[in-house]
């Protein structure tokens, strides 16, 4: 199954994809490209010095359709089955999710539906909860909203700042999103409604 991962940053999480992948720990994944909407994305560098194409596809004023379209072309051209949203900054439009139906992942730090949107450790931190961690869901239309795959819990101590959580958080993310992509890879799930049932 070919990978197509979008970043706009850092790229710990495609990094740890694509390594996954290279290891051979998520059988018949192969990561076919990884696509940025930002050039000064770091990510870019570390996919490139591990052999995986890149391309950037900035939003140059357009509208959101227009921007997604164009990426919609660069994936579906290279044979992408499965989009890997890591640590992408934008919105995808209806037309990119309907592009690829309950083909699209992503990785929020918090345990969903709580604090979705930006600075989501932040909010865990502000609103004083005990836990946080990590979710890998599906993504639809709407915002931090899709199927969950799958959490993974964390705790908050009572001296945690936002980076400090984040830090905690992103060790777990690593793990769980690859966990997640051997999973949806292998096929052993089922969509029921809200539910994705690991089978
Ligand atoms: C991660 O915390 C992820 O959960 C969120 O954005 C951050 C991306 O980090 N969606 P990285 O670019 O994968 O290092």
């Amino acid at each position: 199954m070919k990978l197509g991962i979008l970043i706009s940053g850092r790229g710990s999480n495609m990094s740890a994809i694509i390594e996954a992948v290279q290891k051979g720990e998520i059988p018949k994944a192969e990561v076919a490209v990884v696509v940025s909407d930002k050039t000064s994305a770091q990510g870019l560098e570390k996919a490139n010095a591990r052999g995986i194409e890149t391309v950037v596809v900035t939003r140059k004023g357009r509208s959101r359709d227009e921007h997604d379209a164009e990426i919609i072309n660069e994936l579906k051209r290279r044979g992408v089955e499965l989009v890997c949203l890591a640590g992408y900054m934008r919105l995808l439009s209806v037309d990119f999710v309907r592009a690829f139906p309950d083909k699209i992942i992503n990785i929020h730090p918090s345990l969903l539906p709580a604090f979705p949107g930006l600075d989501a450790q932040a909010q865990a931190i502000a609103y004083g909860v005990k836990i946080s961690g990590c979710t890998v869901h599906f993504v639809d239309e709407h915002l931090d909203h899709g199927a969950i795959i799958l959490q993974k819990a964390v705790e908050v101590s009572d001296s945690d700042t936002a980076e400090s959580l984040s830090a905690k958080i992103l060790e777990h993310e690593h793990a769980a999103y690859v966990e997640a992509l051997k999973r949806i890879v292998s096929g052993n799930y089922e969509i029921v409604g809200r539910k994705v049932n690991l089978l």
